[in-house]
């Protein structure tokens, strides 16, 4: 078996490139959209409802959601990382939003940087998901680790991410994918609770879906292209003058969010499906979850918002949530299952 060559300060070091490159350089997607400027509310002139009734709140894998919004997975592992993670947590607890952390190996290394995850003091009562690269499955971890992730952190439920671009780009990645859908599956029969496969930036297709509800997975979140680029961010840290230009070659590389949902829906119709990936505002949640989406991810934005303040997540929660209860009553929807069902939502390109 190949051994990962690095160590846990290296991998402390890499999460905190992450959060400051993310911060000051532009790494969103140069031109590849998401997709969802190509659809458009229809609007309702007469929505024959009272504002104040309209009620967003949803399921998602068993847990009651006050919104159907969810945190993307993005740190953990340093003392920013745990300032972040406590205000998204406190946030996250106080409208009942879904919530990851960020890649759990840096803790899995170093147990003394469980710490920098742990917000199920401050959040209770949330849907709340651990996660692990799945391609450390290649690299000497098991379900020993992915027990430890979930139990450390008491998630609901563990995601394991998808991201070989990242791990071409990345300085000295592992990039040793073969044979990872035997390992999920088998994670997937062994593990109690459920397993959700995400991307990180660059999309699970229709056929890639299939093979991974094959596989056992419980839900994937599309974390499509649009957003932000793990290319670019990549790119930035790298050294090696080859990698760095991979990442700017590959800066756009992926489907956008919108094509995937499409493609999932259209071959697993009840599946729990969440969207992510350049989603910026409630009216791209709305969109994303007519599309066919349970739920609605946002990370960049939330980093954004996690590095000033409490104060400044829980604005950027509220006005999400206003977006999304204005969508409902312009299109004259009280609630988000009305909404998925109402066929409101329009191609317009
Ligand atoms: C600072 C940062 C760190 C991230 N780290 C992880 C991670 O450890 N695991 C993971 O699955 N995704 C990670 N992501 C990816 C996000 O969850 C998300 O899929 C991606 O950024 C696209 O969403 P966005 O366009 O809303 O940023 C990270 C994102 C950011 C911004």
């Amino acid at each position: 078996m190949t051994v990962s060559p690095l160590s846990a300060s290296e991998t402390q070091v890499r999460k905190a490139d992450h959060i400051r490159i993310c911060l000051d350089a532009d790494v969103q997607c140069p031109q590849n959209t998401t997709g969802l400027e190509r659809y458009r509310f229809l609007h309702c002139c007469l929505p024959e409802l009272d504002q104040a009734d309209i009620d967003l709140q949803s399921h998602f894998l068993g847990k009651p959601l006050g919104v159907p919004l969810l945190i993307s997975s993005m740190t953990g592992g340093t003392d920013q990382a745990h300032r972040i993670n406590q205000r998204l947590a406190a946030v996250a607890q106080h409208h009942r939003l879904a919530m990851g952390v960020g890649s759990q190996r840096v803790a899995v290394e170093n147990p003394d940087l469980r710490e920098t995850f742990a917000v199920r003091s401050v959040a209770p009562d949330i849907l709340l998901l651990a996660n692990l690269g799945a391609v450390q499955l290649n690299y000497d971890y098991g379900l020993e680790q992915c027990q430890r992730a979930i139990d450390w952190l008491e998630a609901d439920a563990l995601i394991l991410h998808l991201n070989p671009l990242q791990e071409c780009v990345q300085t000295r990645g592992d990039t040793n994918f073969k044979g990872l859908l035997g390992k999920i599956e088998h994670l997937c029969e062994a593990l109690p609770v459920p397993v959700i496969a995400k991307e990180v930036g660059n999309g699970i297709s229709g056929p890639m879906a299939r093979r991974l509800i094959e596989a056992g997975v419980s839900a994937i979140d599309v974390a499509g292209a649009g957003g932000t680029s793990w290319a670019r961010v990549e790119s930035e840290r790298a050294q090696d003058p080859i990698q760095r230009r991979l990442g700017n070659t590959f800066a756009d590389w992926g489907l956008p969010t919108a094509d995937c949902i499409e493609q999932i829906r259209a071959i697993a119709p009840s599946l729990p499906l969440i969207a992510s990936g350049g989603l910026r505002n409630g009216l791209d949640a709305a969109k994303a979850l007519a599309l066919g989406a349970d739920l609605a991810g946002l990370a960049y934005p939330f980093l954004q918002a996690a590095s000033q303040s409490e104060a400044a997540v829980e604005a950027l929660a509220e006005v999400l949530i206003a977006e999304l209860t204005t969508v409902l009553f312009c299109t004259g929807q009280p609630t988000i299952q009305d909404l998925r069902a109402a066929e409101v939502l329009q191609r317009v390109g």
